[in-house]
């Protein structure tokens, strides 16, 4: 708005002076206006200032387990000058939020992206953002706090590593039913979450659209607009036998007659074998090997066979539309809220606009622009790592190894204290 405001009236001023640059100037500013179309709700790259924008929450501070952020580019990385936050103590709650200007996303595209990277081997936590709605206390933002879209990646164990999006209606949290697995490695990711006005969305990782749909199917906000029809049933002389005994097969003449057991040849009557005082002798009985069982026809494809009888699809009495299905009238926030076993997970290059290309565009220049330099020293520290253990003595990598079963008994119990937590309410509901 601000963008037409200001370039019309140039556009006015260059009319009036007459100046013979007012045509080019018209051409210039229908061109901006072309390309900054994009209307950005929220844009944190985590430069200098950051701390201003955003609110730390006191949640769990009482429990002294709330996790510090570290303002970092990290241990690996592709410009050293391009920070984020990462969470820095192991066994931690973590909550932080930032307010933006309060706005509807109804008939508007709304994209919501971000980076994350975990640097340290993720066993399990997430690394997922949230978008807030109306009035939050962000001094309080905690797992408890409602939210309206809950969106980026969650692993635990070797079962959950996954993409969440999860939708919030009133009061209910909608989990997306299609499987959308997520990046495992320790570089940085671009995350992105699109939802359109005709309820369509889609999630991309790293700019690649993995995954996308309809509000409607993909998620159980609203009752299915079809159902079986229930009254339904199969026809009589619906035939769903796919296989049937074949007709023409016949029984082989005397096959009844060949007995399951006949006498063993190979058996001797024994030598101190007494007719009269044991009875006549006779050989034991072993299966017969040409005994094959109960006659059975062989099976053939059914030439009558329908396939399997299905209910026809009906208009759902119980559907209603909500046209405004896709919409948050009251977007407000962005908000980080997690439980970390062990940190060094970290977010950067948080966006929410109205515009997939301008998301794709930062996306470009912010991830796609350090990507390889990133990988590259992230191999460089492996090395370094690798070489490092190969110096230890075995009796050293025991130690390390014993250190390491410690620590995956203190998990499990940690995980069993941090019942009341969100983020073990979605694992729940997985
Ligand atoms: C912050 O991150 C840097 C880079 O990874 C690290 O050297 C430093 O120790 C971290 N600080 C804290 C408090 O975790």
């Amino acid at each position: 708005m601000l963008r037409w405001v200001q370039l019309s009236s140039r556009v006015r001023m260059a009319i009036r002076r007459e100046s013979p640059s007012f045509l080019c100037l018209i051409v210039l500013s229908i061109f901006l206006v072309g390309i900054a179309s994009a209307e950005v709700f929220f844009e944190e790259r985590f430069e200098d200032g950051w701390e201003n924008r955003w609110v730390k929450s006191d949640w769990k501070k009482d429990e002294n387990t709330a996790g510090e952020w570290n303002f970092t580019a990290g241990k690996w990385h592709g410009d050293s000058n391009d920070k984020g936050i990462q969470t820095s103590e192991d066994y931690r709650f973590y909550a932080i939020s930032a307010g933006f200007p309060e706005f509807s996303n109804k008939e508007k595209t709304l994209v919501f992206q971000f980076n994350v990277k975990h640097e340290q081997k993720l066993d399990c936590g997430g690394g997922y953002m949230k978008l807030l709605s109306g009035d939050v206390d962000q001094k309080k933002f905690g797992g408890d706090t409602p939210y309206s879209i809950m969106f980026g990646p969650d692993i635990c164990g070797y079962t959950t590593k996954k993409v969440h999006a999860i939708l919030s209606r009133e009061g209910t949290n909608h989990l997306i039913k299609k499987d959308v697995p997520c990046e495992t490695d320790q570089l940085t990711h671009v995350y992105t979450f699109v939802l359109r006005p005709d309820a369509s969305y889609s999630i991309l990782i790293d700019n690649v659209e993995k995954q996308s749909g309809s509000l409607y199917s993909d998620w159980d906000i609203l009752p299915p607009k079809k159902i079986k029809d229930p009254e339904a049933k199969k026809p009589e002389d619906w035939d769903d036998k796919e296989y049937i005994p074949d007709p023409e097969d016949k029984k082989p003449e005397g096959y009844d007659d060949i007995p399951a057991e006949i006498p063993d040849a190979d058996a001797k009557k024994p030598e101190d074998w007494d007719d009269e005082e044991d009875g006549e002798w006779a050989a034991p009985t072993i299966a017969n090997p040409e005994y094959k069982g109960p006659w059975k026809a062989k099976k053939i494809k059914n030439p009558n066979y329908k396939g399997k009888w299905k209910a026809p699809m009906i208009d759902n009495p119980d559907f209603k539309d909500d046209p405004d299905i896709y919409v948050y009238p009251n977007l407000k926030y962005v908000g980080i809220e997690l439980w970390q076993v062990k940190s060094g997970t970290m977010f950067d290059n948080v966006l929410v606009c109205d515009d997939p290309e301008y998301a794709k565009k930062l996306a470009e220049e912010t991830w796609g622009k350090h990507k390889d330099a990133e990988k590259a020293a992230f191999e460089e520290a492996e090395k370094k790592i690798e070489e490092e253990e190969s110096k230890n003595d075995p009796a050293d990598s025991d130690d390390e190894k014993a250190g390491e079963d410690d620590e995956a008994e203190g998990e499990d119990a940690d995980d069993e204290a941090k019942e009341d937590s969100d983020e073990d309410e979605v694992h729940d509901e997985l």
